[in-house]
């Protein structure tokens, strides 16, 4: 899960969809493009809005997108446009490239529909974030249930 600063809309899906697979046989991490907050908790309005539906991410630490990610992971979800052009500038190849996809693309292929970034709004903006990161993640949560 990659956004720009990994401190409100990724911290958020990585638990989201934590909650809704099996941790022991899928491995779920969060990172940011950018290295403003790197080190740094949660937004407390993401840790509150988590809380709210019974999830904990105070134990979470930002960290930046690396290019050992694609070696890592299976799946690159992210946030909006940006976060796809910073994190398929590091690919390698067209394997790494074909792993990245918008998470709301799970729910509207092909729509490329942003998870719009919160920090600058008011908190009403953390629960909307919540929501479509949920049904997106229900989606995924499915398929990789499905696969295993
Ligand atoms: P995020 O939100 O990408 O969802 O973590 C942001 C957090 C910090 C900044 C921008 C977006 N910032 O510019 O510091």
């Amino acid at each position: 899960m990659v956004c720009l600063g990994n401190i409100c809309r990724s911290p958020l899906a990585e638990e989201i969809l934590r909650s809704k697979v099996n941790p022991t046989e899928v491995e779920v991490d969060s990172a940011g493009t950018s290295d403003y907050h790197v080190g740094e908790k949660p937004d407390r309005r993401s840790i509150d809005v988590g809380k709210k539906h019974g999830l904990d991410l105070s134990f979470q630490r930002a960290r930046q997108f690396q290019t050992s990610d694609f070696d890592r992971f299976d799946f690159i979800y992210v946030m909006d446009s940006q976060n796809y052009q910073n994190v398929v500038k590091l690919a390698r190849n067209e394997a790494d490239t074909q792993k990245v996809d918008l998470i709301s693309n799970v729910l509207h292929p092909g729509q490329n529909r942003p998870v719009p970034d919160p920090y600058y709004g008011g908190d009403d903006g953390f629960e909307r974030v919540f929501q479509m990161l949920d049904n997106a993640c229900e989606t995924i949560a499915e398929k990789l249930n499905n696969d295993e």
